[in-house]
């Protein structure tokens, strides 16, 4: 594997440009794709012209590369596919579609740039090894001398962060979110639920529509009776995300709970945070959100158990 000059006649330029392009793609499924991660891939000529592009959608829906490469055929292209450029390690493994690495053996692709490593333990080296073995130049994007290209392999591994965090420790990324005033307080004037400007309020349901679980105190839902929905950006269609109340002492009622599953959610209940997070990856959630007031915040931020946090 590593980069092979004389075989190139692409520059790096466009191996990039391709790359950035695969990753803006991927983006726009960061949250739909639970338990899978989110990845694009585009299908370049020799000329370093697009073919096609594809995503994985979500769960159950074909693999970016398949998708890609059903698109060139569909499009008669498919034996014009040179360099495949991919934002996540090809798979080489069985699961509910077949191995992403078979699917481009059976294209005349020469190359494969991939912007991230696959993190899971079980599969690691196995899709980029077995092109590899078959011939093809295989590139990681953290290879590549460009400082563009390592920056949009950083940019690659951040996106499928979640995804790595519970396949190698079994618990979701955490991110926990908190809006501050400018005391440095988390509770609202009395008869108030937020003190945070419009613009906040979008960037706090952005950030839900990006989690697969919202993990909660007692002390906020008996405070403000919190929706917790995806409103102020579309939401993806059908999904579902887990709501987690930590209430050791059973204060929310069985009326809240009805509510929210009407609202979607399936509730989890739990009285340690570690419990509760342990049991969401199990679930199948990547990313949970934590939106507490400032006792369990603080208990997350004190525990070590969180990935990224977001103050506005
Ligand atoms: N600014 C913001 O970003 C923001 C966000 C959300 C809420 N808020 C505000 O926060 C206020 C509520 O504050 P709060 O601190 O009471 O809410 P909270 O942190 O959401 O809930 C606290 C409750 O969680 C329960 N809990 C269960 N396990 C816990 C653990 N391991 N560690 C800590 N707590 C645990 C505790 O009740 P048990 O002992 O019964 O288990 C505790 O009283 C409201 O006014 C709300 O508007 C602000």
């Amino acid at each position: 594997m590593g980069i092979q000059p004389a075989a190139d006649s692409l520059n790096s330029a466009i191996m990039t440009a391709a790359l950035s392009r695969a990753l803006a793609g991927t983006v726009r499924f960061a949250g739909a794709t639970a338990p899978n991660p989110p990845v694009g891939c585009v299908l370049l000529d020799a000329d370093g012209m697009v073919i096609a592009e594809g995503f994985h959608r979500k769960a159950g829906a074909p693999h970016a590369e398949a998708e890609a490469i059903f698109k060139a055929r569909a499009a008669g292209l498919v034996s014009h596919i040179d360099t495949v450029v991919v934002t996540l390690e090809p798979c080489n493994h069985h699961g509910r579609t077949p191995p992403c690495a078979d699917a481009i053996l059976a294209t005349p692709a020469r190359r494969v740039i991939i912007g991230a490593p696959d993190p899971n333990p079980n599969v690691a080296g196995g899709g980029a090894g077995r092109l590899a073995a078959a011939g093809l130049s295989v590139i990681f994007a953290s290879e590549l001398a460009d400082r563009r290209a390592r920056q949009l392999a950083q940019q690659a591994a951040r996106l499928i962060a979640p995804f790595a965090r519970r396949s190698v420790t079994g618990l979701p990324w955490v991110t926990v979110k908190q809006a501050i005033d400018e005391n440095g307080g988390m509770v609202p004037p009395a008869g108030a639920t937020t003190f945070t400007s419009s613009s906040s309020l979008t960037l706090a349901h952005r950030l839900r529509r990006r989690a697969d679980a919202i993990l909660t105190g007692s002390g906020t839902i008996l405070a403000d009776n919190p929706q917790f929905t995806v409103r102020r950006v579309p939401d993806f269609a059908g999904k579902q995300r887990v709501l987690a109340i930590l209430d050791r002492r059973n204060r929310v009622s069985a009326g809240y709970v009805a509510d929210a599953e009407t609202r979607g959610f399936s509730v989890l209940k739990s009285d340690s945070l570690l419990d509760v997070l342990r049991e969401l990856g199990k679930q199948g959630v990547m990313e949970a959100l934590i939106e507490a007031g400032p006792t369990l915040t603080t208990t997350v931020l004190e525990s070590g158990l969180w990935d990224e946090t977001c103050v506005d």
